[in-house]
């Protein structure tokens, strides 16, 4: 069974509890955030004091996704809101092997995630040190994107690294991920599935993440 985390990048941001009501009470396993820095990224999304009235109202974990530069200056802060998990990007990070080592120092789970363009090769020397792997199926910085097929090659090679070395990390998709997809990139080994527009366009999303998880 995927473990399901509907972004709320694609929520009604104007009814922000209802949409959070709805997540609650939904079978979503996690809440994912998307923090854009208008530098990594060209989009600018919210910060940490928005997260941390996200987490007052929100029963489920957070898994907090920063496309931003420098993402280590917010890991204490992140720490102090109570967040569960902490994602960073590759291409973001000069020593990333010190910041997933932070991360977990604060005591929360660590995430790396990598860019269509950035081969899943570069993980072999911390992927024993990573929790969760995020593959972007889309460039990040926007939500509703057509899904990157490549991305599917890009799971079986990372599964096959993960069982190799015997890692624990699991495999987050995000961008894209609808009911073709979805069952794609499980068969080629994700455990995580990221869905924003899919989630919150639709008119039931309840029942959208209901059949997300009965994948
Ligand atoms: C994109 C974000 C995604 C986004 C996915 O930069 O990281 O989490 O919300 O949106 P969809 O599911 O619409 O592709
Ligand atoms: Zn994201």
């Amino acid at each position: 069974m995927p473990i399901i985390s509907p972004s709320l990048l694609a929520a009604d941001f104007g009814n922000l509890q209802r949409e959070l009501e709805m997540i609650n009470e939904s079978e979503a396993d996690w809440l994912h955030l998307d923090i854009m820095d208008g530098v990594f990224v060209p989009n600018i999304t919210f910060g940490l004091p928005l997260l941390n009235m996200i987490r007052k109202h929100l029963k489920k974990p957070m898994d907090v996704h920063l496309m931003i530069v420098q993402p280590e200056k917010f890991i204490e802060g992140s720490k102090e809101i109570g967040i569960e998990m902490m994602t960073v990007h590759y291409e973001t990070c000069t020593h990333i092997h010190r910041t997933l080592q932070d991360i977990h120092n604060a005591g929360m789970k660590a995430g790396v995630a990598l860019n269509p363009g950035t081969p899943v090769c570069l993980l072999r020397d911390i992927i024993e040190d990573v929790d969760v792997v995020m593959i972007m199926s889309v460039n990040p910085g926007a939500g509703g994107q057509k899904f990157i097929m490549h991305s599917l090659d890009k799971v079986r090679e990372l599964k096959k690294l993960i069982q190799e070395t015997g890692s624990h990390a699991l495999i987050e998709i995000d961008g894209g991920v609808n009911d073709k997809t979805a069952p794609m990139l499980l068969e080629a080994g994700a455990d995580v599935l990221v869905a924003g527009s899919y989630v919150f366009g639709a008119e039931d999303p309840k029942k959208v993440i209901r059949e997300l998880k009965a994948l």
